[in-house]
């Protein structure tokens, strides 16, 4: 059972997928793993230290990939690396998948069993395995810190003989994983924080954090949550009643960190240009949404762009930019679904097909796009 571990061939990509302690155990569970050389340079890992940890260190992606039964990525392999791969190899990343048909279809051609990491059933069982929540909770965290790095003045209140430095009043959008951290991790730093968020158990977690609850709570809100807890697209209505109650909150605000999503579905934009120009001079809005369409207008992916005097951090791939404790988690999450798959008496690949891990990840299998969402429909 060999066990591939390329370097993520995306130039602006810092993390990986295996660590020397994900290595270590699946070499306990009988598999050989191959690295490629440099795969973890960006998250801090030397080659070394994943010798150290029983990997073998080859010099390309073809070598690393060649013969493999199964291959840990970040993302979703290119050209290329589909091409390096034997037929039948389990091939398990976060596959980014809506709008990349093509590349689905590509894997299928190719004959790998693709597992998309982020189509986890959020399931008891599988929280170990939730990449969506490891990334997103780090991303929320970094969110504050570049935000924090743009404001040009402190965080917390300090009482000096040379004055008093105002508190930042920091205003988070979307209390998900990602916003639940930010409001942490602004209020350690000493900010005033307030949270908004249109689904109802938001309420109480934004408050036993230490924040306030801003939102519309009329009857819409008390049903905008999915049974899978995922926010639902509200009424043209609810969001007018929304805006206008953002519209006088932000004005006061000094940093604004943006996390709304709705799964399957672009970005709610939620910050126009006029509350931009209501923004005080220097205020900082951090965009998580970016990558998604983002919740602010004028947000340019990759960017920090400057409306009303108002800076908007667009960057992309935040959990990247804090890629050893990202890659940590995401190795881990990888490693915990892999184990499932793994015959622990046999020392074999074993995965059974109609595990719910399984069924809910599989993109494709046996030469075919397998996943429903994906699958063309039946003639
Ligand atoms: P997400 O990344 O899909 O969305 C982020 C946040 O944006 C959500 O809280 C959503 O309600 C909010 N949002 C959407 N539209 C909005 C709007 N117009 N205005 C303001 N906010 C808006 O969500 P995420 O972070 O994946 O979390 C969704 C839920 O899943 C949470 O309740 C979380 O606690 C839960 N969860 C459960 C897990 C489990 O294993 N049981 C694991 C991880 C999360």
């Amino acid at each position: 059972m060999k066990i591939a571990v390329p370097r993520e061939s995306d130039a602006d990509e810092t993390r990986v997928a295996a660590t020397p302690d994900t290595v270590k155990k699946l070499i306990g569970l009988g598999a050989t793993v191959s690295v490629e050389k440099g795969a973890g340079v960006a998250s801090r890992i030397l080659d070394a230290d994943f010798k150290d940890a029983g990997a073998t260190i080859s010099a390309s992606a073809a070598a690393t990939l060649k013969d493999a039964d199964v291959v840990l990525k970040v993302r979703r392999p290119n050209a290329d690396e589909l091409k390096a791969m034997k037929s039948g190899a389990l091939v398990i990343a976060t596959m980014d998948p809506y709008g990349h048909e093509d590349e689905v279809k590509a894997m299928a051609e190719a004959g790998v069993a693709a597992f998309a990491m982020e189509f986890m059933p959020r399931i008891t069982r599988a929280q170990v395995m939730d990449v969506l929540s490891s990334q997103a909770n780090l991303a929320g965290y970094q969110a504050v810190i570049e935000g924090a790095y743009e404001y040009d003045r402190a965080m917390p209140m300090m009482m000096t003989a040379a004055g008093t430095v105002p508190a930042a009043r920091v205003f988070v959008m979307g209390a998900g994983v990602a916003g639940l951290q930010a409001i942490a991790t602004a209020r350690r730093l000493g900010a005033v924080v307030s949270a908004t968020d249109v689904r109802p158990a938001a309420k109480e977690q934004v408050e036993s954090l230490g924040a306030k609850f801003i939102a519309v709570e009329d009857e819409e809100f008390k049903q905008a949550e999915t049974a899978g807890g995922y926010a639902k697209q509200m009424s043209e209505e609810y969001q007018k009643k929304q805006a206008e109650l953002v519209a006088s909150h932000i004005a006061k605000q000094d940093i604004v960190i943006t996390t709304a999503l709705i799964p399957g579905r672009p970005a709610p934009k939620l910050v126009s240009k006029d509350m931009l120009a209501s923004m005080k001079p220097g205020s900082v809005i951090v965009d998580l949404a970016v990558e998604r369409g983002g919740n602010v207008e004028g947000a340019k992916p990759g960017k920090v762009a400057t409306v009303s005097n108002v800076k908007i951090v667009g960057h992309l791939n935040m959990a990247g930019r804090i890629g050893a404790s990202a890659s940590a988690l995401y190795a881990k999450n990888l490693f915990a679904f892999l184990e499932t798959m793994i015959d622990k008496e046999t020392k074999s690949l074993k995965p059974d097909w109609e595990d719910q891990l399984v069924t809910a990840t599989v993109l494709t299998r046996d030469g075919k796009v397998v996943h429903p969402a994906f699958a063309p429909a039946e003639a």
